[in-house]
């Protein structure tokens, strides 16, 4: 079976709920607080795992106990850590997230040990024709592009969420990525035009295209609440977004890209792996948390039978 590959980011997640985020110089008092496995690398890892794929995961963590909690995590999901590196200058890192009573949610990311996963660290993983690469920008772009320049290379397909969007990447990354994910924002901000969340799906198709930087390539765009769209040059493919009640959003788009990749390597043509992922995706929303918030394939399985 063709495996997924990741190239990513793990954080200790410090998320606490709250009624209403506090405002600069006030103190509110919040509801919850846990310490959980997250980091956009290792949910989309957790997500591709648990819906059946056979994941490999490249990254770098310190030599502390938060360090411990995602390896003993990791081989709870039957995730291959044979690449993942304990750095010895760098701490884990953590996200420090507020999710308020809207299930909106405002992150701090510190870098720390994601920030130091290099291009040696993505030079001997196995990478096998078929296998799907994933990376996120948790880490650094020019490891990024040097993973994604051996996968082409082996035959693999890449699939890159270019989120956060903080900086640019560099031009040969974007020439070596099979499909872009990206949300609203994320993608405003890579075609420079702001897209609203609720822009009509002409415009977000409008600005997908605008991605593109050679052929073959597909732009799939999150619309939260309203489902996906994806963009190639044959066309369009709009999946509908599944009414439910969210609880916390974080993570959704890491479910969804997991899920993605999993069914992508299990053989699924893209319009079927998108419908999966969007559904993946809104059960992630109905609970808080992020990597132990990912859903199981009977989850999905029965969402997707209407149960
Ligand atoms: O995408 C959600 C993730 O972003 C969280 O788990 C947090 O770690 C941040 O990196
Ligand atoms: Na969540």
């Amino acid at each position: 079976m063709a495996r997924i590959v990741i190239a990513g980011s793990m954080n200790i997640d410090i998320l606490s709920t709250m009624k209403r985020a506090p405002r600069a110089g006030e103190t509110v008092n919040g509801d919850t607080v846990a310490f959980m496995p997250g980091g956009k690398g290792l949910n989309q890892a957790v997500a591709a795992a648990q819906l059946g794929g056979e994941v490999a995961f490249v990254g770098r963590l310190g030599r502390d106990a938060f360090g411990d909690q995602v390896e003993a995590f990791f081989r709870e999901k039957g995730i291959d850590t044979g690449h993942i590196v304990r750095s010895t200058a760098q701490p884990t890192a953590n996200a420090i997230i507020f999710v308020d009573g809207t299930a909106e949610n405002r992150i701090v990311v510190i870098p720390a040990a994601n920030g130091e996963t290099s291009p040696e660290d993505v030079a001997t993983v196995a990478i096998a024709p078929g296998d799907v690469l994933v990376s996120q920008f948790e880490i650094p772009r020019t490891t990024i592009a040097a993973f994604f320049r051996r996968g082409r290379a082996a035959g693999a397909r890449t699939v890159l969420n270019a989120a956060p969007a903080l900086d640019d990447a560099p031009a040969d990354l974007w020439l070596d990525t099979d499909i872009l994910v990206v949300n609203e924002t994320e993608l405003g901000h890579f075609a420079g035009a702001s897209v609203a969340a609720d822009a009509p799906v002409v415009q977000v198709a409008d600005a997908a295209r605008r991605l593109f930087r050679r052929d073959g390539q597909t732009v799939v765009a999150t619309l939260g609440a309203r489902g996906a769209v994806a963009v190639a040059a044959g066309g369009e493919v709009l999946v509908p977004g599944r009414p439910v009640k969210a609880v916390d959003t974080t993570g959704a788009g890491d479910c969804f890209v997991g899920a993605l990749a999993a069914r992508l390597a299990a053989g699924d043509a893209l319009p079927e792996a998108m419908r999966y992922a969007n559904v993946a995706a809104s059960i992630a929303v109905t609970r808080v948390g992020t990597g132990t918030a990912m859903p199981t394939a009977d989850e999905v399985a029965a969402a997707l039978a209407g149960a």
